[in-house]
């Protein structure tokens, strides 16, 4: 144990604030209680919800909930997944089966903007449909104009993000569903960023476009219980509009000698671990305890944006609204700093942001994690800029990947 204590000395810092993103600290009550529920569920199986029932209420109460907090109807039905990657293949595979079933179609394609998240390129890959990829606008939402010329009659999937990780702008979800049911095709909204922190932000009158279940035309929403929705890791949540549409995402198998196999979603075993550690962090936050940790990461991701905004030098990516944000130099600086260098300073004061390109930024996905750090960052983030004024990294590198 000793051991494995010290194999974390050197993994970033989050429970001081450190980490923009990664790991979403809803405080020490939320914590206790997940750890409490964790320790509950640690060997428990979900494979087999007739030798765990609890965990087939588990699944139930936990996607019901989250279904009217995204005004599903009384329709919407859906699964626990292991996270927004498995929510999103999920998606990806259920609009292939729907379109094949209702439509005929044999050659899928998805029609998606660059700044979709990579998951849905890996659904394509792994589900064998041709991905179709239009530009963002000059405010980094998808171009939907772009995306009609991209639609055809094999069109199986438009996806549109809620709000998208690279830069957290939303896109124009009520273009993208209309064009969807133009073709009949599917309408996938990924929440996975959005899912736990726009219904409270509109809760607190801010305002939130159009995304969720009331906009005619969207037939899938991912919503991540274990990034904004506080609980930790191996859970998010996949909805259907109707039980009909969530036939298409199960897999049904009755010719194995082991009996009959139907299976919801990509996993075989499935560790109650999360789900039940998602439930009880849901019923301990409620509303108001989520409404309270909303409140407390826009005020900070407000802070943030307008801390960097004021440095010389930087400029955050376009306006996004909510908890994220991407950092870039500004190009009309007549010395433009090089946000890897800025990077490699920030880390060597223990601040980890994540770099991505196209163009050269860092990513920051606030939470209630920051809480209290922001000044601290600020000025760390201000002294980084005037050591690297004038130097560029070496290495370009950016770091979104599980792959070492
Ligand atoms: C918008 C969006 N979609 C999907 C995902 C993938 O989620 P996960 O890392 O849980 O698989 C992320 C992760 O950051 C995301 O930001």
């Amino acid at each position: 144990m000793a051991e494995l204590a010290a194999k974390r000395d050197h993994d970033v810092r989050w429970e001081d604030g450190r980490a923009f993103g990664a790991v979403y600290d809803g405080g020490p009550g939320v914590r206790e209680i997940a750890e409490r529920a964790a320790s509950l569920y640690l060997h428990e199986n979900a494979l087999n919800t007739r030798a765990f029932p609890s965990l087939g209420q588990i699944q139930s109460e936990t996607v019901s909930w989250t279904a009217g907090l995204l005004h599903g109807p009384e329709t919407t039905s859906g699964f626990l997944t292991s996270g927004g990657t498995e929510s999103i293949l999920c998606g990806v595979k259920a609009a292939r089966e729907r379109a094949r079933a209702e439509r005929g179609i044999d050659a899928p394609e998805i029609v998606l903007a660059s700044s979709a998240h990579a998951a849905f390129h890996k659904g394509a890959h792994l589900f064998g449909l041709t991905v179709r990829k239009a530009p963002v606008r000059d405010d980094w939402t998808a171009d939907v104009d772009a995306m009609a010329e991209l639609v055809n009659d094999n069109t199986a999937l438009i996806v549109g993000s809620a709000p998208q990780y690279p830069q957290g702008v939303i896109d124009d979800i009520p273009a993208i569903a209309a064009l969807a049911a133009s073709v009949g095709a599917s309408c996938h909204v990924d929440a996975c960023m959005g899912g736990f922190v726009l219904p409270f932000a509109e809760m607190l009158g801010r305002t939130v476009a159009p995304w969720d279940f009331r906009v005619e035309g969207v037939t899938t929403i991912s919503a991540e219980i274990h990034k904004l929705g506080y609980a930790p890791k191996g859970v998010s949540v996949i909805l259907h509009r109707t039980k009909e549409l969530r036939k298409y995402q199960t897999f049904v198998f009755d010719d194995w000698l082991g009996g009959f196999y139907a299976s919801p979603n990509l996993q075989g075993t499935r560790s109650g671990l999360p789900m039940a550690a998602a439930w009880a962090v849901m019923q301990y936050l409620g509303i108001d305890g989520y409404k309270g940790l909303v409140e407390t990461t826009l005020a900070n991701a407000d802070e943030m944006r307008a801390g960097v905004n004021a440095i010389d030098g930087l400029r955050v990516l376009g306006e996004p609204t909510f908890q994220l944000l991407a950092i870039a130099a500004d190009p009309g600086h007549d010395d433009p700093i090089d946000v890897f260098a800025l990077a490699d300073a920030l880390d060597q004061r223990g601040w980890h942001l994540d770099r991505q390109t196209p163009p050269d930024s860092l990513h920051a996905t606030v939470s209630n994690s920051n809480a209290g750090v922001m000044g601290d960052y600020l000025a760390a983030l201000a002294a980084a800029v005037d050591d690297v004024r004038g130097q560029r990294a070496e290495d370009r590198s950016t770091s979104y990947s599980t792959a070492d």
